[in-house]
C-alpha cells in the first residue's frame, strides 16, 4: 500500500524525504515522488518506477532545496502506474499525497468538473486535491477539517498550501499516519521505521485529528478544530530491528528471528507455569463463559486462526468458526453478546480485519485483538488485546508473525481451557512447560533443516504448480505453507486436506508435479502416509516434512525428500513445522530470481478493501 512521509526541519528535505520512503519499501509500490518548498515554490518531482528511478530523476531535474516537503511511494488502486498518476497532486494552491480509497471520488469528481476545475490523472487522491483547491478560504484548517466532511473512504493525507512555506499538514481516517518528532524539526510517516533514522519520538494520529508541523513543533486540533493534547510514544525498536543485519534478505532474517521472538511473546504472559493474560485485559472469570468463538483474519493472519481453532477445539471444547474477514464483514454473520470474535492482524491496519472487528463489536460481540504493530487501528479499538511481541516484520512474507501469533493462540487455548475447565492445572502446566521449549526446537529447525530446505528448492523452480497436503494440524499448516510458496515463488499452489484429494483433485498429479506433505499428527500419519502413496504413484515427486519419529518408521521410498524436524508436543507443531515450509518458499523465491521482501502486486499493509 502506499507510503507517505513528510518533513520540517533544518535537513536537506528531499534527502530525507527519499530516505525515509526506502524504509517503507517494503509496503509495496509502483511509483514514487517528493514535493519540497524550494524558495516559496513548491517543486514535485515524481515518477513511474522504484525509488532508485526517482534518485536518477532528482539528479536529472535537480533536486529541490528546502526544508518542508512531503514524499510518497504509491501501489495503484485508482489508474495505472504512469508518472501524471504518481503522486504528489498539486493544484493552484496546494499539494497532497494520500494514502487510502476516496470511495466518493465519482460524485466529488463529477461536481468539481461542473465548477470548471480540470483533472490530470486518473487517481481518486486528485479529488481531494481539487476539493481542497476549491474549499480553500485562506485558513487551512478550516479548509481541511471542511473536506473532511465531504470525504468517504479512508485517507491519510500530507498536504502543503502554497500559502504557508514553513509547515505541513497531516490527517487521517482509517490508513495509517504517525507524526515524529525531534528536536527542531518534526516528521509524518505511514510507519515507524520511516522515522528511525531520526528520532524514536512519535504521536499516533487519531481518526479525523488535524497536525500541523512547523520548526517550533507539533499542533493537534480535532474534527471541531479544538486543540487536543497527545501522548507521546517512543519506539521499542531501532533502526537496527529494521535493517536487514547482514541477511542478504528480510524474509530470511525475520525467519531467524523467530526463536527469539516466539520467546518475547510468550515469557512475560506465563506466571507460575501457567498462561497469566491480566495484563491484556484477560482473565478465567471474563472469559468462562464464551461459548462460541469466531476468529477473523486474512491470509497468513486467517491460517494462524485456523490452527488456532484446532487447538481451542480440542482442549477448550468450544466451537471456533474461523472467517475471511472481507466475507465476514458482508454475510450478516451469526454472532451477538456473549459471543467472542478475535482478530488476528500483524499490522493492526488491514481494512477488512478492522471493518469486521467493528461489525462484532456493533453486533455486540466481545472482541479480542492479536496484532503485532503498536498502537495500530485495531489494537486500540479491541476489547482485549494481546501483542505479538515480534518486532518489527519488514518482508511482506509473514513469518515470525504467524509463529508468534499461533504461540498467542497457544496460550489464549490453555487459558480458555483452564477457565472451561477442561484441562486440570497440571495439564496446563504441561502444555505451557512444551511451548516455553519452542524457542529452542526452531531454532534446532532452522540449525539443522536450512541446508536440506535449500537445496529441495532447486528441485522446485521449474514447477508450474505445487500441491501441499496434511490433515488436521498438518492441513491448517499446509495452507500457510502453500500461501507463502505462491506469494513469493509464483509458482501456482495449493493446499488440500490430504484425505480430499481423490474426491477430485487427485487428476493434477502428473509426472514430476512437487508435492509437499506434511506428517506430525501420529494418529493421522497412517493415513496421510496412504494419500503420499496415491500421488506418488502417480509420478508426483513428494517433499515429507514429518517428525523424526514418523521419519523412522516409514519406508526409504515413501516420499522423494524427508525433512525430519524433532518431535514436540504435538499440538505444538505447527510452530516448528512452519520453519521448513518458510526456508523452502524462501529460497524457492531467491532461486527463480525473484525479490522475497517485496513479490510483486502485493501490500506489507493492505488498508484498502
Ligand atoms: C502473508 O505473507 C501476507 N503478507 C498476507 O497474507 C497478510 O498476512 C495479510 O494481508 C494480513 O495482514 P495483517 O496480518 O497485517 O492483517
Amino acid at each position: 500500500m502506499c507510503g507517505i512521509v513528510g518533513y520540517v526541519g533544518p535537513k536537506d528535505c528531499s534527502e530525507v524525504l527519499v530516505s525515509a520512503l526506502t524504509k517503507l519499501e517494503y509496503r509495496g509500490y509502483d511509483s514514487a515522488g517528493i514535493a519540497v518548498f524550494d524558495n516559496g515554490e513548491i517543486k514535485t518531482v515524481k515518477t513511474k518506477g522504484k525509488l532508485k528511478d526517482l534518485e536518477d530523476k532528482l539528479n536529472e531535474v535537480g533536486k529541490p532545496g528546502g526544508n518542508v516537503g512531503i514524499g510518497h511511494t504509491r501501489w495503484a488502486t485508482h489508474g495505472e502506474p504512469s508518472d501524471v498518476n504518481s503522486h504528489p497532486h498539486s493544484g493552484a494552491r496546494v499539494t497532497i499525497v494520500h494514502n487510502g480509497i476516496i470511495e466518493n471520488y465519482i460524485e466529488l469528481k463529477e461536481f468539481l468538473v461542473s465548477k470548471g476545475k480540470t483533472f490530470e490523472s486518473d487517481t481518486d487522491t486528485e479529488v481531494v486535491t481539487q476539493l481542497l483547491d476549491y474549499k480553500y478560504n485562506g485558513n487551512p484548517l478550516e479548509t481541511i477539517d471542511d473536506v473532511m466532511a465531504e470525504l468517504k473512504g479512508s485517507f491519510a493525507l500530507g498536504i502543503m498550501f502554497k500559502d504557508f512555506p514553513d509547515r505541513v499538514f497531516a490527517v487521517r481516517r482509517e490508513s495509517p499516519l504517525i507524526v515524529g518528532v525531534a528536536e527542531g524539526e518534526s516528521f509524518i510517516a505511514s510507519d515507524v521505521p520511516a522515522i528511525l533514522k531520526y528520532t524514536r519520538n512519535y504521536y499516533l494520529l487519531d481518526h479525523d485529528e488535524i497536525a500541523t508541523l512547523t520548526k517550533e513543533g507539533v499542533t493537534f486540533v480535532d474534527e471541531h478544530l479544538d486543540p487536543v493534547e497527545k501522548e507521546l510514544k517512543t519506539a521499542d525498536w531501532d533502526m537496527e530491528a529494521a535493517e536487514k543485519g547482514g541477511y542478504p534478505h528480510f524474509m530470511i532474517k525475520e525467519i531467524n528471528e523467530q526463536p527469539e521472538a516466539i520467546k518475547t511473546t510468550i515469557m512475560p504472559r506465563i506466571k507460575d507455569g501457567l498462561p497469566c493474560l491480566e495484563e491484556c485485559g484477560i482473565t478465567l472469570d471474563k472469559i468462562k463463559d464464551f461459548n462460541n468463538i469466531t476468529i477473523v483474519a486474512c491470509g497468513t493472519a486467517m491460517h494462524a486462526g485456523m490452527v488456532g481453532k484446532y487447538v481451542i477445539e480440542d482442549l477448550a471444547r468450544v466451537p471456533v468458526t474461523v472467517d475471511v474477514a472481507s466475507e465476514f464483514r458482508y454475510r450478516n454473520p451469526i454472532i451477538g453478546e456473549g459471543d467472542l470474535v478475535i482478530i488476528i492482524s500483524q499490522s493492526g491496519e488491514t481494512a477488512d480485519s478492522l471493518a469486521a472487528m467493528r461489525l462484532a463489536k456493533q453486533k455486540g460481540a466481545a472482541t479480542l485483538a492479536i496484532v503485532n504493530a503498536k498502537g495500530s487501528s485495531i489494537a486500540r479499538e479491541a476489547d482485549m488485546l494481546i501483542y505479538t511481541l515480534a518486532g518489527p516484520e519488514i518482508a511482506v512474507a509473514s513469518t515470525k508473525a504467524y509463529t508468534t501469533q499461533l504461540s498467542v493462540m497457544y496460550l489464549f487455548a490453555f487459558e480458555l481451557a483452564l477457565a472451561k475447565e477442561t484441562v486440570s492445572s497440571a495439564e496446563c502446566k504441561r502444555l505451557v512447560s512444551a511451548l516455553m521449549k519452542m524457542p529452542e526446537a526452531v531454532q534446532y529447525v532452522i540449525d539443522n533443516c536450512e541446508k536440506k530446505c535449500k537445496y529441495i528448492a532447486t528441485k522446485l523452480i521449474t514447477a508450474d504448480s505445487l500441491l501441499y497436503i496434511g490433515r488436521g494440524l498438518d492441513y491448517a499448516l499446509s495452507m500457510e505453507g502453500s500461501l507463502k510458496l505462491k506469494e513469493v515463488s509464483y509458482i501456482h499452489s495449493e493446499s488440500y486436506a490430504a484425505g480430499e484429494l481423490k474426491h477430485g483433485t487427485i487428476s493434477l498429479i502428473e509426472e514430476d508435479m512437487p508435492v509437499i506433505a506434511v506428517a506430525t499428527q501420529t494418529d493421522v500419519i497412517p493415513k496421510t502416509v496412504s494419500n503420499i502413496v496415491e500421488v506418488k504413484s502417480r509420478g508426483a515427486k513428494v517433499i515429507l516434512v514429518c517428525t523424526d519419529i514418523c521419519a523412522r518408521e516409514l519406508k526409504d521410498d515413501v516420499a522423494n525428500y524427508v525433512v525430519e524436524i524433532p518431535h514436540t508436543d504435538e499440538l505444538l507443531m505447527p510452530i516448528t513445522a512452519a520453519v521448513p515450509l518458510q526456508i523452502l518458499a524462501y529460497y524457492t523465491a531467491v532461486n527463480r530470481g525473484n525479490d522475497p521482501d517485496k513479490p510483486r502486486n502485493l501490500a506489507k499493509s493492505v488498508t484498502v478493501e
